[in-house]
């Protein structure tokens, strides 16, 4: 667990010492392209009480923190469903009564505060030795925090980050779905989620159901989730928070440019094979949509490269 060591700095949990530690148990068996039951080291870190991240939720950019208060199923859409705050004041009211508020609340970017990254990073820099090399140079590192009332319901929807998430606090039903699981999310409307960085229209489909995997979170639990993987949750009797640790290696840049590169294709008339068919035929496409976007790009006078920019 977390060793105060005499040494004195803004926050103790950082020293050197603390940061030796292993916060998610991998090794390089890790394999980025599939679901792993893990366990994380973060449930007691100070900075991970609902009380710390409802004062995260309060002073990061309003634009950061979505939410929503009151009824929600599976198959709502996530996108409509959250809104921003710019007054902060209902996001008082739902954080102040947790409780009873029936809210959902979501904090983007959370490596934007510098407590918070400095864990996020010694978590990464754990996670990146264990991968490839070519992938232990991240192209984005993130993270995002949730609260939640009890009896809540986190409806159906997918992510474009690599998603480590440490479950915190209270009891949750997580349902997740093989992210190359056709039948769940068309290729269409990946091409879509990831040209666009939204999915427009709403996906869960009751029949869908027996085809996800059903885990049971309990505080030190740790899902590790790729790319793209479609998942929902309920909440038991007591608030829950969860803390993701997120990341995009190049491989799964690589993947979102093919998927971007189809979605061009498609526009001008052509019928691309499925991203993943023909790791030639991906890579070949990448390269020249890539190639026609740079010399536009240039043209418009824009150079350097294309940062991941999900929100
Ligand atoms: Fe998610």
């Amino acid at each position: 667990m977390f060793r105060v060591v005499s040494v004195t700095c803004e926050y103790p949990w950082l020293t050197h010492d603390s940061l030796a530690m292993t916060f998610i148990d991998i090794d390089d068996r890790f394999d980025q392209l599939k679901i792993a039951r893990l366990r994380h080291q973060l449930a007691d870190h100070p900075l991970m009480t609902a009380e710390g991240l409802a004062a995260l939720a309060l002073r990061v950019d309003p634009e950061h923190v979505r939410f929503h208060a009151g009824k929600r199923q599976l198959d709502t859409n996530m996108g409509r469903m959250l809104t921003t705050d710019p007054t902060r004041r209902d996001l008082r009211h739902a954080l102040g009564n947790l409780h009873d508020s029936g809210a959902f609340v979501q904090i983007l970017d959370v490596r934007s505060d510098p407590a918070y990254r400095a864990v996020v990073d010694a978590v990464l820099d754990e996670v990146s030795a264990v991968l490839p090399v070519r992938d232990r140079q991240l192209r984005n590192r993130d993270a995002a925090a949730f609260l939640a009332s009890p009896g809540s319901v986190t409806p159906f929807h997918l992510d474009h980050e690599q998603n480590f998430l440490c479950h915190i606090r209270g009891a949750k039903r997580f349902y997740v779905w093989d992210h190359r699981d056709r039948s769940v999310i068309g290729e269409r409307e990946l091409e879509t989620f990831f040209g666009e960085g939204k999915l427009r229209d709403l996906s869960y489909r009751p029949e869908i159901q027996p085809r996800a995997q059903v885990i049971d979170l309990q505080p030190g639990d740790c899902v590790y989730m790729p790319m793209g993987s479609p998942h929902a949750v309920s909440t038991g009797a007591d608030i829950t928070v969860t803390f993701s640790i997120l990341m995009n290696t190049a491989s799964a840049f690589e993947q979102v440019e093919a998927y971007r590169a189809n979605r061009v294709l498609r526009r001008i008339g052509l019928s691309p094979r499925p991203v993943g068919d023909s790791w030639v035929r991906d890579s070949l496409k990448r390269h020249t949509v890539g190639a026609v976007r740079k010399m536009r790009d240039l043209a418009r006078g824009k150079i350097g490269e294309r940062r991941l920019q999900w929100y």
